[in-house]
């Protein structure tokens, strides 16, 4: 048996970072949101063994890869070590770029090996083994827009907005996101929270006003050491952006637009040699899960 399907990216409409833990991680406030650039997944039964095939350049093929340690995890966790599976992944969203690509596949091959394999496994249980391979996995399990607290794995889904474009651009460089946590310097005196100000425009699809209330504070030590994410920000500003971010930990940067037609005007329009897309946002699993996963659980 073969399923083929999509897993998209995501941007962090916010992300407050509140403390550093014990454990090394940061506790952190985070409002996610899918969009509908994809990486393309193929997973084929196989009498024993993972095996992983991925043309992108860059990208490992072995265990260390976040597709495999899922299919992994899902075999020892089910006992299931007499079942196998070959993934073919073609990648589409950059890699560390803030998107959380790897995320994304790593939790399309628990949902579709759970499907595979005929593990019965709900959403939920899905989500808790989802949270043990990266802070952001379980996102990609649970709803296309979530709130995310703790270490961001611990979600409360949000109801969808009407859609809006989000022009991703990402300047060609990736950056690794343990770098940007050690150089985080936490400031004593905390801004004003704007979750709930944010879930309220989200919740109106009040799109001027949400852009105006973006905020990153992982940005300010991305941009000292890449300045170049500056003038995205402000070339993006000036093709009448309503709202400009740093995604996650870069290096990716988005633009928010309430009009398809703005976006595609200022995506054209942008004054660099970056790799650009416009996106739309994603309000359900069936825009781009198969109806075998979607129905399975
Ligand atoms: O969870 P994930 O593997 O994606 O995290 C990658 C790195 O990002 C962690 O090793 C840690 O350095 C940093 N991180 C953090 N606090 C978070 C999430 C990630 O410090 N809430």
């Amino acid at each position: 048996m073969k399923l083929k399907f999509r897993t998209p990216a995501k941007v962090n409409l916010t992300l407050n970072i509140l403390r550093k833990r014990e454990d090394g991680f940061h506790e952190l406030e985070t409002i996610l949101q899918m969009v509908s650039l994809y990486d393309e997944l193929e997973l084929e039964s196989l009498p024993l063994g993972i095996e992983l095939e991925c043309d992108t350049p860059g990208i490992p093929t072995d265990e260390t890869n976040l597709a495999c340690k899922a299919a992994l995890l899902l075999q020892e966790t089910c006992r299931v070590e007499d079942r196998g599976v070959r993934i073919r992944l073609k990648k589409n969203i950059p890699f560390g770029a803030g998107l959380g690509g790897g995320s994304g596949n790593a939790a399309g091959v628990l949902m579709g090996l759970n499907r595979l394999w005929n593990l019965n496994m709900s959403r939920e249980k899905l989500a808790i083994l989802a949270a043990e391979l990266g802070s952001d996995v379980p996102f990609f399990v649970t709803s296309p827009c979530a709130l995310g607290v703790g270490r961001g794995e611990q979600l409360e889904v949000l109801a969808p907005c009407s859609k809006f474009q989000v022009l991703l651009v990402f300047p060609g460089f990736p950056i690794a996101t343990p770098w940007v946590y050690q150089n985080l310097k936490l400031k004593l005196t905390k801004r004003e929270n704007n979750i709930s100000i944010l879930r309220k425009f989200l919740s109106l699809s009040d799109i001027a006003s949400l852009g105006s209330q973006l905020h990153n504070d992982l940005e300010p030590v991305v941009i000292q050491r890449f300045p170049e994410i500056q003038i995205i920000k402000d070339e993006l500003q000036a093709r009448g952006a309503l709202g400009v971010l740093l995604s996650g930990s870069g290096s990716t940067v988005f633009g928010i637009f309430n009009d398809p037609e703005k976006a595609r005007v200022a995506c054209a329009g942008l004054n660099g040699e970056w790799e650009r897309v416009v996106t739309e946002t994603i309000g359900s699993f069936s825009e781009f899960l198969p109806g075998e996963i979607l129905n399975y659980q």
